[in-house]
């Protein structure tokens, strides 16, 4: 008799993830243009990654990276598309690092301040919690991005200590899904 219950299985995504104002689906190669308008902006990528603005290319190549990711794990960083307008406006996923499935978001600047990264984060927590069967997420929120860690907090992330990640000072979180596993 196991002293703990196997692990659940996990179910394929059903795509789009649905919230009242945003979705999240899997980018195309089509989308390179609209992701290279978000990843473009040297303010946007300050403290994603390395940090930097990304050029066309490098940008395309993200969106290759995330497809082989999805096909890989099931799940990875997804669009994140404005409902109303159609725009894509950046994007929301879940990434599998050396420290568990952590989980990111990145918006273009417009779109900043609306509430729209906690909506699309929390699509991410209920896909992890749900089909996924990840119970266990991390972040990490560079200590001079409060937004970021404000987001985290808001969806249930507890901090976790710091780190340094890509030469800067970060926060650590981690959020376990509530209920039985
Ligand atoms: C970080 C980011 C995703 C936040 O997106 P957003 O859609 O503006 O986030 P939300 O509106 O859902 O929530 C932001 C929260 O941070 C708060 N906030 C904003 N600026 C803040 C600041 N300087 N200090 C503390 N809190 C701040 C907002 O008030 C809001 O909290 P509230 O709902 O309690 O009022 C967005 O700014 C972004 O894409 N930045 C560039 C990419 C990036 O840094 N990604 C994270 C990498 S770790």
């Amino acid at each position: 008799m196991p002293l703990y219950p196997a692990p659940r299985p996990a179910v394929p995504l059903a795509f789009p993830l649905l919230g009242e104002h945003v979705l999240l689906r899997p980018f195309e190669q089509s989308d390179a243009p609209a992701a290279h308008g978000v990843y473009g902006d040297e303010e946007v990528m300050r403290y994603v990654g390395e940090g930097g603005a990304v050029g066309p290319e490098e940008a395309a190549r993200m969106i290759a990276e995330y497809g082989r990711h999805q096909e890989e794990h099931g799940f990875a960083f997804w669009a994140v598309v404005e409902r109303e307008s159609g725009i894509l406006i950046g994007d929301a996923g879940l990434e599998v690092t050396e420290h568990g499935v952590e989980l990111g978001y990145t918006l273009a600047r417009p779109w900043w301040g609306r509430g729209l990264a906690t909506e699309a984060a929390r699509l991410c927590l209920a896909a992890a919690a749900g089909p996924l069967a990840r119970p266990r997420l991390v972040a990490l929120a560079d200590v001079e991005n409060p937004s970021s860690a404000r987001v985290l907090e808001k969806i249930g992330f507890r901090r976790k200590g710091r780190r340094t990640a890509f030469g800067r000072a970060h926060h650590c979180f981690e959020w376990v899904a509530p209920g039985p596993r």
